[in-house]
This record gives structure tokens, sequence and C-alpha cells, in this order.
């Protein structure tokens, strides 16, 4: 492509350490539709003759297909996908392909192409989100009587329905969800036309290109728009947000199928065994999910780094984006679609969740409710309410063994009515306000996200 500047041929080493093919050819169809419509732009300015353009487009066309059969060639002194697909163009047609890359640089094109293949990952990362979603708004449907402890510091905290626990996580993918549709809009700008770094002489129509891309908008700043990859940084950042969530996910996952909460059975299509212990069933699923998140950071921190040093505008070590934004993209819809199809197949332990969700001291804090109702300040209701739970660890006994009697040595403000707060069904509907796990809440929640 420079052999015009060059006397000698690129070293043997120089080019196998410069080839992009190897990774970058997964932007062939990009790389296709953008020249598409760049020869479009070139037929409006008169570059192309009719005829030239819709030999180009045509063949274009042959070759996306030839990619997408595998019977394609890719050669890696043609370095990258670019140069690739331009090349064989130009073998097929001759001197029109070689018409193709006026007023075009591989600095816009390789933007234009990546923006166009985040924003088709970007929605097909969104859709596997809701599906995560569906599959956990239906467990939870599945279990909606389903009473397990709250965990805070990981000690039993406070009773909540399992369906409010899944239901946490139907909201932070939620939240996944709207990030992706705000980066979208970033990634949706159309960089062609920039050029190398200054636009070129030979004016072309812009916005033609990004009607032809489905574009919302174009590029405003010829050197930004070249050196520009903040919207990758920010759906890397989004990704990462989310693997943290789906980590946090499987971790509980994890606990609740040991043996000591039992809360779950994760289905044998999801688990694996041990080459060992017989008796070995693992979560590995999940645990490859809270694994790949270290990846999902790193790629993340790769890419910002790679970006913090660069003058404007084009630098090559720009090409070292591809790597980290495939791998993101990759894991993060590999892992959404794996922890959906598990989270379907999830079966619930009712008897060991009503076991340890029935655990009367979970509902301390209600009978401290209790005696602030009947008037008592809540600091001095806590410690009434801690004594009484330090009598019941030293004795054995459980709240509801206690009898009124005992109850009022602690406080005259006990009667008899202080029983119906240790009901566990009570305890729960108590809690109305919007955003606690009554019962009526926690319906009308899955019905919202229904
Ligand atoms: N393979 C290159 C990349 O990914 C394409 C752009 C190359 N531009 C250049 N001036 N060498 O960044």
């Amino acid at each position: 492509m420079w052999k015009g500047r060059f006397q000698q041929d690129p070293a043997r080493l120089s080019s196998q350490y410069g080839e992009s093919i190897s990774f970058d050819w997964r932007l062939h169809r990009y790389d296709i539709q953008g020249s598409i419509a760049h020869s479009k732009a070139l037929l409006a300015a008169g570059i192309l003759t009719p005829a030239e353009q819709a030999g180009i487009e045509s063949t274009l066309g042959q070759i996306g297909v030839e990619i997408e059969s595998g019977a394609f060639h890719f050669d890696p002194a043609l370095e990258d996908i670019h140069m690739n697909i331009e090349a064989e163009l130009t073998r097929r047609i001759g001197p029109t392909g070689a018409k193709l890359h006026t007023a075009r640089s591989r600095n816009d094109q390789v933007a234009l192409d990546l923006r166009l293949y985040l924003r088709a990952e970007t929605d097909a990362i969104a859709a596997l989100v809701r599906g995560l979603q569906k599959s956990l708004a239906a467990l939870a449907a599945d279990n909606i009587e389903v009473i397990i402890p709250g965990y805070t510091h990981l000690q039993r905290a406070q009773p909540v329905y399992f369906a409010h626990h899944l239901l946490a996580y139907v909201e932070m993918l939620d939240r996944d969800a709207g990030r992706l549709a705000d980066v979208r809009k970033r990634i949706d700008v159309m960089p062609l036309g920039s050029g190398a770094i200054a636009g070129s002489t030979i004016v072309l129509d812009r916005a033609l290109i990004a009607r032809e891309l489905g574009f919302g908008a174009i590029t405003q700043n010829s050197m930004d728009a070249v050196s520009d990859r903040d919207f990758a940084c920010e759906l890397l950042a989004a990704i990462a947000i989310a693997g943290m969530h789906l980590s946090r996910l499987s971790e509980d996952l994890i606990l609740w199928a040991s043996a000591e909460f039992g809360f779950i059975v994760i289905s044998d299509a999801y688990s694996t065994g041990s080459s060992l212990m017989p008796q070995k069933k693992n979560p590995d699923i999940s645990e490859l999910t809270r694994g790949k998140t270290g990846r999902l950071y790193g790629n993340l921190i790769s890419l910002l780094t790679t970006l913090k040093g660069l003058p404007l505008a084009y630098n090559r070590d720009m090409q070292e984006d591809k790597e980290p934004i495939f791998d993101s993209v990759d894991t993060i819809k590999a892992a959404l679609e794996v922890n959906a199809a598990m989270v379907s197949e999830i079966k619930v332990n009712a008897a060991r969740a009503a076991e340890a969700g029935n655990d009367p001291m979970l509902l301390a804090t209600d009978l401290a409710d209790y005696l602030v109702r009947a008037g008592v300040p809540f600091r001095q209701a806590h410690e009434t309410i801690g004594k009484l739970v330090a009598h019941c660890v030293s004795t054995g006994a459980a709240f509801t063994d206690l009898d009124l009697a005992t109850l009022q040595s602690l406080s005259p403000a006990f009667g008899s009515d202080v029983f119906q707060v240790l009901d566990l069904r009570h305890a729960l509907d108590a809690r109305q306000a919007p955003g606690a796990p009554s019962l009526a809440n926690v319906k009308a929640q899955l019905e919202r996200w229904r």
C-alpha cells in the first residue's frame, strides 16, 4: 500500500509484530458495510461512475459471503482487515477497486468499523441482560412464598423473601441495561470523512454515509474522530460493572448451593464433578463467572492505559484496543447467556430455606420496634432486646419459647400481643414501605418486571 515511498520490503519480524488480521478479521462485516457506504459517497462526489460503484458494491458483497463461509484466505502480509479486503477487491476488479480508498484513511476506517461493531454488540449484550433478568424474575415467581435470611456481613440479619433477594439483581441488571443504552448514544456517531487526521480536499457527503449506515450523528472534529476511543472505554466500563454484578450473583449462588446453606440445587447440566471425590458437585459456572470478572476489569484498565499517553491524533498503539474489546464483549455475552440458562434450571430447597428463615433471632429488630411503638426510645429498646438475646444465647431458648412473665421482667412495656410480632409472615407483611419486602410489595415488583 505504500510501496511508492519504500525501497525495502518489511522484515518478517516487523510484519509479524504489526499484523492485526489475526484478530481484526472479526470486523469484516462492518468494514464491508462501511466501504459500500463510502463508495456511495464517492459516487455522489463524482469520483466513481454508477457502474464503478455498482462493481465495487457487488464485489464487496461477494467477498463478504466468502469470508462468512470461511473460504476467504486472509494474508498476514496485508496487515489488517482493511487492507485484506481492499487488496482482494482490487485483485478482482482492477483499477476501480483502487479508487475506493479516495478521501479515506485506515484511521477513520477503523474508527468506523469499531463503532459499527460495538453498536451491534451493545444491542446484543443488552438483549442478553434482559434474558438474565427474565430468568431471575421467573425463578422468583416460582418460589414466591419462600423466605430466607437476608445477610449483612454474611451473618443472618433479617428475613426476606427469596424473590426479594433475586429482584435485587434484576434491579442491578436494569442499571446495566441503562448504561448500555447510554453508551450506545456515544457509539452511534459516524467518523468517516475525517481521513487520516485532517479530512480531505475531496469533500464527501458525510450525512449521506451516516444515513446509509443508520448513524444518529456525525463527528464534528476530524482529529477527535480518529483518536477517540472513549466510547469503547465506556462500554468496557459498563461491561466491567455488569461483570461485577454477575460475580456477586455467582457468589450468592455458590453459597446457597453449599451444604452449609442448602437453599438451592444447581442443575447437573450446569455443574461439574470431581475427578477424585465421587460425591462432589461443583458450581463451576458461577466460579468461572466470578473469575472472568477479573478479565473484564483488566481489559478496561488495559484500554485506558493504552490511551493515556497518546498525543493527538492516531497512533499505532491504538491497534491494541481490539483484543481487550473483543474479549470483554465475548466474555460478558457468554456469561450472561450461560447464567440465564443456569438460573432458569435452579431448584429451591424450600425446607432448608424455611429452617434458616424461621430463625426467631432474625426478628430481634421487630421486637425492638414493638417496644418503640409502646413508647420506649429506640436506643433503650435495642439494649433491652440485646439482653433478651444474651439470655436466649446462654439458655439455648428461642424468643418464641419465652413466656410473657420473662419478657416483662426485662421491660414492663411487653404485652400479650408481642407474640404476634414473632410470626414470620406477619413480620414480613409489616414491611410495607416502598422497596421493603412485604409480600404485596414483592408481588407488585414482580408484576412490574413482567
Ligand atoms: N490496524 C490498524 C488499527 O487497528 C488500522 C489503522 C492503521 N492506521 C495506520 N495509520 N497504520 O488501528
